[in-house]
């Protein structure tokens, strides 16, 4: 269950097991913590005058109050950021993992007042950081057990409080949250439970409950549009492949839709060309871009924007089998293109290669697409930054989407999509082929997805490095992030306003 989220104007009279103060670096002490400088009997203030807590950044110190009113208090450091959401946000995420770690059930938490942005991103950190996957594991015994943080008041500020705007940004954070969780939940699911059909279930949800049109093909389907790159990765399981269509019509009647586009290999073993067995169980989160889609188009809902939003999931999984397509096949997309199979693990690609024709039929005003694309994303840019590429003449749509990323905390970098780079998948049979070797990976990459995407303006997200962590980064535990549905959702308000 997402965590709930509630507004309060003041510290004064709050009754709570924990009262979080998020302090930005070198913080002295103000009258406007006083309530909770005296409910800690004045160790708030010396810990601060002691310089014990300094303020920087993820810092935390934890001090005991009283037996009633503010019951504990938890400093965090905002550190000396100039960007306040994102500070407050990332301050936001620890606060509630600590909370949980605690088993306190509840917060407050308070760093001054508030705009509705600056609400919003204590919200959403609130949400991320408390969000837990529990759902396979036995209840702890009642020693053991801590009760997960179920619900958090966001203090609105002092003397200058705007209930009403921190009220606003805590409403949007509770929407996209939502989708957020939606997206974590899809991507801890393992294989044998999150397959294509289950993610075309869940697509079926979100449109029953949101008043959305839902579409599904499967392999019969498919076959109908000649859609071979994406049935030759599915011609090796038995599981039918699915291409999931999500229609949210909620803008001016014949405006272009904006066509968000996911990357669903609810496994993905590499087929054929298949990969080392060490660290194969972290390739259930090939369906992360897909759940960034469907988080997304809950989020949107949720929030009522007055837009046209598309979404689309191609959903599979890649494995090897005696009718596996192999290196050295040549299959035909559903733009007439062949493309010659080099690798059988670059399947993302041709998966993909057929939803971006089949975006075509809206006539996108724009289309992006997240997929967990390339090993050389995250060689490239780690676990920080996700991949962004777009054609020259879309500049200012990857311009776009990369301010959509910062403002929702999920930060993207752009890479070149030059001519030059097309030698490295160029074909002796077929128009072009699957993999150009390890060199610029995700850049090639991206040029093969582009020989599909056209006829309307494209970004392409490669979300490899930043839709799931293999270790704890501090505001989330090892797993899935929720990347990218702040920055799809932040996108899509972005065109709304
Ligand atoms: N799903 C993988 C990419 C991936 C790797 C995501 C590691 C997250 C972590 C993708 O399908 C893949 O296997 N790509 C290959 C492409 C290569 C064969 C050209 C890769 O990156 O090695
Ligand atoms: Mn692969
Ligand atoms: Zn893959």
């Amino acid at each position: 269950m997402t965590l709930s989220l509630t507004v309060a104007n003041s510290l004064a009279d709050l009754d709570t097991p924990l009262l979080v103060l998020a302090l930005p670096k070198g913080a002295a002490a103000s009258g406007d913590i006083d309530a909770a400088n005296m409910a800690t009997g004045g160790a708030l203030s010396r810990a601060l005058s002691r310089r014990d807590f300094r303020g920087g950044r993820d810092e935390t110190l934890h001090l005991a109050g009283g037996e009633k009113g503010i019951q504990r208090v938890l400093l965090v450091g905002l550190g000396s950021g100039a960007d306040r959401p994102a500070s407050l946000r990332r301050a936001a995420s620890i606060a509630a993992r600590q909370a949980n770690r605690m088993g306190v059930g509840s917060l407050a938490f308070y760093a001054g007042s508030l705009d509705a942005t600056e609400s919003e991103a204590v919200g959403s950190g609130l949400i991320i950081g408390a969000w837990q996957y529990r759902e396979m594991q036995a209840a702890p015994s009642a020693d053991d057990e801590r009760t997960p943080l179920a619900s958090a008041t966001i203090v609105a500020g002092g003397a200058d409080a705007r209930g009403d705007d921190a009220r606003r940004g805590a409403e949007a954070a509770a929407a996209i949250g939502e989708g957020h969780s939606l997206a974590r939940r899809l991507g801890m699911l393992p294989g044998n439970v999150c397959t294509p059909d289950y993610l075309a279930d869940t697509a079926r949800d979100i449109a029953k409950r949101h008043g959305m049109k839902v579409t599904v093909l499967g392999r019969a389907e498919m076959e109908r549009e000649n859609m071979g790159s994406f049935l030759c990765v599915a011609q090796g399981t038995p599981q039918d492949p699915k291409l999931i269509a999500l229609e949210y019509m909620h803008g001016p009647s014949g405006a272009a839709p904006v066509v968000l586009v996911g990357k669903g290999l609810c496994f993905d073993s590499g087929g054929i060309s298949i990969k080392p067995a060490q660290g194969m169980e972290w390739m259930k989160f090939d369906m992360c871009g897909a759940a960034g889609v469907l988080g997304a188009m809950e989020a949107i809902a949720r929030l009522g924007l007055e837009v046209n939003v598309v979404g689309l999931v191609g959903s599979t999984t890649n494995m090897p089998s005696g009718t596996a397509v192999k290196p050295g096949d040549v299959v035909q997309a559903s733009n007439g293109k062949y493309i010659e199979i080099i690798n059988t693990d670059a399947e993302g690609r041709l998966v993909l290669a057929d939803v971006l024709t089949y975006a075509k039929r809206w006539s996108p005003a724009a289309v992006l697409d997240a997929a967990t694309l390339t090993g050389a994303a995250v060689i490239a840019l780690g676990h920080t930054a996700t991949g962004v590429m777009g054609r020259e003449a879309d500049s200012a749509l990857v311009d776009e989407v990369l301010a959509a990323g910062r403002r929702s905390g999920e930060p993207g970098w752009p890479l070149p999509l030059w001519d030059d780079y097309k030698e490295l998948i160029k074909s002796d049979v077929a128009d072009v082929k699957n993999s150009g070797g390890r060199p610029a990976g995700t850049i090639t990459a991206a040029l093969f997805l582009a020989e599909f995407a056209e006829g309307y303006p494209w970004v392409h997200l490669d979300v490899a490095g930043t839709a799931y962590t293999e270790s704890d980064i501090g505001t989330v535990p090892r797993g899935p992030t929720g990347v990218p549905v702040g920055t799809f959702v932040e996108f899509v308000r972005g065109r709304a306003r």
